[in-house]
């Protein structure tokens, strides 16, 4: 996968092409990275992109021509169609079904906003998809970029050492993940689950299965009500309600 950035901080993008899994990936060549200064395309020696908005108001807002040659340069590294999509606090709230789907791409074109944001016209041009990193809003589109990034490559086979902690991570399954556990065996007078220590696996997958549906319910009971429940599950879950139940009485 080649993803490409338009951004106006390079150098930020070195935290995710350089370091952990991601630059791990990025060295053996599972994907290629490329960032693209719209800087260089400004029409003014000292290199400024923004403006005034028209109508008035605070802050400076990115010019429309220098980000539209930007993203020209970019399709030009590309073969196929390559989306171009624009991290902003008003885009559709991305989420695991969202990076399941952009991992399949074979190239995406980043486009990160500074300022008070980006001309209007350049948007409903150029754009296909408008993203969101959630209801916050934060100082440029690098850092809702790199999350993105992350959370896409980590599910391209062979970019984690280990495919099956992609799989057990919370979201993969509709659920969210369950508690973990390393030594030491005692920590601040609490220790760990027996059933951990037992060996028996099949009794493991199902203490971790039961704690990934008891977690669920508790902090994201909107995710049950989406995920249709096989039947271990929902013995599970009636195990836990009915848990609930005798604690409250
Ligand atoms: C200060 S923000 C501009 C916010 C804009 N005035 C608005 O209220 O929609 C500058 C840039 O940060 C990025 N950004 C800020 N919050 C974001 C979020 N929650 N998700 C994705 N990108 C975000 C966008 O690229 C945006 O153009």
């Amino acid at each position: 996968m080649l993803i490409q950035s338009i951004t106006l901080f390079p150098e930020m993008f070195d935290s995710i092409t350089e370091y952990g899994v991601t630059g791990r990936a990025r060295k053996q060549n599972f994907w290629q990275f490329k960032a693209i200064n719209p800087r260089q395309f400004s029409d003014n020696k000292l290199g400024y992109i923004d403006d005034r908005p028209f109508g008035g108001g605070p802050g400076m807002i990115m010019q429309a021509p220098p980000l539209q040659a930007a993203i020209d340069e970019a399709k030009k590294n590309t073969t196929g169609n390559s989306k171009v999509i624009y991290l902003s606090p008003q885009g559709t709230l991305f989420n695991h079904q969202k990076s399941v789907e952009l991992a399949q791409a074979e190239s995406l074109i980043l486009l990160c906003g500074r300022y008070e944001g980006i001309d209007e016209r350049l948007l409903q041009h150029s754009v296909d998809e408008e993203i969101s990193m959630g209801d916050f809003v934060v100082s440029g589109g690098e850092l809702p970029a790199m999350m993105l990034m992350d959370a896409v490559l980590r599910l391209i086979p062979g970019v984690l050492g280990d495919i099956q902690s992609a799989e057990q991570d919370s979201f993969s399954d509709g659920l969210l993940d369950c508690p973990h556990y390393t030594k030491p065996l005692e920590f601040q007078g609490m220790t760990v689950p027996d059933v951990l220590r037992s060996g028996n696996h099949g009794l493991i997958a199902e203490w971790r299965l039961k704690q990934s549906l008891q977690r669920t319910l508790a902090r994201r009971p909107d995710l049950l009500e989406k995920r249709s429940l096989i039947p271990k599950e929902t013995r599970l879950l009636q195990e836990i309600l009915a848990e609930q139940r005798e604690i409250q009485s």
